[in-house]
């Protein structure tokens, strides 16, 4: 592992490197494949030497790696690196949070520590670029990779979207410790119909430029220097068939400089999508589209010589796309490469495990959800005696990694029954049992359970989704607890004996059924490698937790797509008979938007404002005083929602524009300061242009998205 930082070299030498390159050598580099099992064969060392491929992604065996580059670097002709690409998503090799359970931190600081975090494990196994972050909106529950997701709002999404770029490149993608962003995927693709992974998604331009695209264009600000382009058909174009998107958009309207590369197979895909009548078709769209990297399709090495003799495709269009690919394999300095990157000083090494653990268990801490305590149950009173800790997820450790969880060790997982014991009161007797057959549905004995719970003060149920539940392909159609687990929930609560659930999963549950069973509930995502600790810790009020949702948390799957941006109806559903709402169900959530409860209770006073009109240049300084009114100190998330109650197009209910984190202590106040300016009250009206048009405009500052003290201002030209 080389500590020092690598020297691009000169642009002009990648130009010259470029000119010497044959068409073959230059197809290669626009060839990314992925080896079996992550092993090099003897046929892919033969195609790395004839430079017929740029990059892999899937391999993280450092000695497959330094194989691989030795022989690019050495015995090709003209000795250019490989790149290797990985999903490092949350993590590498120790496991932070998923991505919906950071965004429930919404502290951007962390984020960017978790990232630079991941960074530096996964550069010093020799991977250069992650597809990461991922950051689809997505206002639908169903879709597995919600997982994976900032959530609901653009604006949340931009901010921890700034996060992870400046954690993962920091200043200089050269350093030994830094990894290229590949944001991900260009962009639409949390919309997918019915939340079904794979699905064509359908949104309006304005949608795509008020919802989906701000996190990307946040990402791009940041210095991501690639992206992935989605794979499915977003308004009937999947992106590598639309140089409207690819081209107009992003290259000359946000001025991406670097490489575009499919998703999974997704040039070969647009046969199947029905764009083009042959792969070799699919090859031509795809580059003339603006897909620079082809991801593990094989087709642009098969195809793309062809293609340039029938005049199908321009040699300027692939010399571009390898520009491109150098430029981006030269930021991270591989061409100054040493011949041995990759040995790996242990005491580095470890020190960097120590500090990411601590990362871990802080980020783990931040990132759960208090969403229910009844009668203040917890923390865990020092008085308590027994616990009776029941539920599939108690000694559990390879589920709390999550989806994509790169090479996470499970046998390094803390688990909740480990941390349980760990931080309960001296003498605290901690009974552990599964309860219930893990996931399948069978014929459960539940009277184990009882047994043990009976004889206990309280009981800690460890429920939830397994980690392959959510994520890529795992859409799902009910969003229920497994039957067992709720059949669990419903004999426990019946013993009389208060029930603290903690739930794991990689999205929001439909949680309507067993709330009322329960006192108190955690939302604990899949926490990772420090798993157990942090819920110890929480459980037992030595940290008192402060997240709050980035998506909102229906009552039923009917309810979907609810998101807290809702637009105004003409028939309000607070208006009598008929108005816009379900007749069997109320059209609130179960819980909304930037929820999250605290082991002490804060108190916001009415917003001032320093001046009750802007202009187009002013600024509008908005100051709230928050006070704990509890007796524990704690931190709260102040979050600052405007309106537009009045414009050329129906504006949100309420739309996020600030967030604030505060910590106090047990009767301490202080004054948060929120600033808006006209540009935050921009929208893209009818004509898809955007605009800020004068007039009133309302504003919240509250714990939530469903509460908040109101002020209004005015925007005069
Ligand atoms: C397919 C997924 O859609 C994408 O997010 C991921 O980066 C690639 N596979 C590579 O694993």
């Amino acid at each position: 592992m080389p500590s020092s930082s690598l020297k691009p070299i000169e642009s002009s030498d990648i130009r010259a490197i470029l000119s010497r390159m044959n068409l073959e050598e230059k197809i290669g580099q626009l060839v990314q494949l992925t080896p079996k099992d992550g092993i090099l064969s003897e046929e892919l060392k033969t195609l790395i030497q004839k430079g017929k491929v740029g990059s892999f992604l899937n391999i993280t065996d450092p000695s497959q790696i330094e194989a691989a580059q030795l022989i690019a670097s050495h015995k090709s002709r003209l000795q250019i690196p490989l790149l290797f690409a990985f999903d490092v998503l949350h993590g590498f090799k120790t496991i932070f949070p998923i991505p919906i359970a950071l965004a429930s931190s919404m502290d951007a600081e962390l984020i960017e520590q978790v990232a630079r975090a991941a960074a530096k494990e996964a550069r010093a196994f020799g991977i250069h670029l992650t597809f990461a972050p991922m950051l689809d909106v997505c206002r639908d529950p169903r879709w597995g990779r919600v997982a994976e997701s900032p959530g609901e709002d653009p604006f949340l999404a931009s901010l921890l979207s700034s996060a992870w770029i400046k954690g993962f490149q920091g200043k200089n993608l050269s350093s030994s410790s830094l990894l290229a962003a590949c944001p991900k995927h260009f962009v639409g693709y949390g919309a997918v119909e019915g939340g079904r992974d794979y699905n064509s998604v359908t949104i309006s331009y304005r949608l795509l430029q008020e919802i989906y695209l701000p996190p990307f264009l946040q990402a791009f600000k940041q210095g991501a220097f690639a992206t992935m382009a989605a794979f499915v058909a977003i308004n009937g174009l999947p992106p590598a068939a639309n140089p409207q998107l690819l081209k107009d958009l992003l290259r000359k309207d946000i001025g991406l400089e670097g490489p575009v590369i499919s998703d999974w197979n997704a040039v070969r895909e647009l046969v199947h999508h029905g764009i083009a009548e042959n792969e070799k078709a699919a090859v031509a769209i795809a580059i003339n589209s603006g897909i620079d990297i082809d991801m593990v399709s094989g087709l642009y090495s098969q195809y793309l010589e062809e293609l340039l003799q029938e005049g199908k495709v321009k040699e300027e269009t692939i010399d571009a796309a390898v520009q491109r690919v150098l430029t981006l394999k030269n930021k991270l300095g591989l061409f100054t490469q040493e011949p041995h990157p990759l040995k790996i000083d242990q005491n580095r090494w470890q020190t960097i495990l120590k500090t990411n653990k601590q990362i871990a268990l802080e980020a783990a801490k931040k990132s759960v959800v208090l969403l229910k305590n009844e009668d203040g149950l917890l923390p865990i009173a020092p008085s308590i005696r027994s616990i009776a800790l029941i539920g599939p997820f108690s000694e559990e450790r390879k589920e709390h990694l999550g989806p994509w969880s790169a090479i996470g060790d499970s046998n390094e997982v803390i688990t909740l029954a480990e941390g349980l014991k760990r931080y309960a009161p001296r003498g605290t007797k901690i009974n552990v049992v599964e309860g219930c057959n893990k996931f399948s549905h069978g014929t459960e004995d539940y009277q184990q359970a009882i047994k043990i719970a009976q004889h206990c003060q309280l009981i800690v149920a460890a429920v939830g989704e397994k980690a392959n539940m959510s994520g890529e392909a795992a859409s799902r159609a009910f969003l229920d607890l497994p039957t067992q687990q709720q059949k669990l929930i419903d004999v426990l609560s019946e013993t009389g004996i208060p029930v603290v659930l903690i739930v794991f999963s990689g999205r929001p549950l439909d949680l309507s059924r067993i709330i009322s069973k329960t006192k108190a509930i955690l939302q604990a995502w899949f926490l990772g490698t420090e798993t157990g600790d942090a819920l110890g810790q929480i459980l037992f009020g030595l940290y008192n937790p402060s997240g709050k949702l980035p998506i909102t948390f229906p009552r039923s799957v009917g309810q979907i797509p609810i998101y807290y941006a809702q637009l105004p109806t003409g028939r309000p559903a607070n208006r009598s008979f008929p108005s816009c709402r379900y007749i069997d169900q109320s059209n609130t959530p179960l819980f909304p938007f930037g929820y999250g409860l605290s082991y002490t209770t804060f108190h916001y006073s009415f917003p001032t404002l320093n001046r009750s009109r802007i202009n187009y240049h002013q600024t509008l300084e908005i100051l709230t005083e928050i006070e704990n009114t509890g007796t524990v100190p704690g931190e709260e998330i102040l979050q600052l929602y405007i309106r537009d109650p009045v414009a050329s197009l129906s504006r949100p209910l309420k739309e996020l524009k600030g967030i604030k984190r505060v910590f106090l202590k047990p009767g301490e106040r202080q004054k948060i300061k929120f600033t808006i300016s006209s540009v935050d009250l921009a929208f893209i009206d009818y004509e898809g242009k955007r605009k800020i048009e004068p007039g009133q405009f309302f504003l919240w500052v509250g714990p939530n998205s469903m509460e908040g003290k109101r002020a209004q201002f005015d925007l005069v030209p």
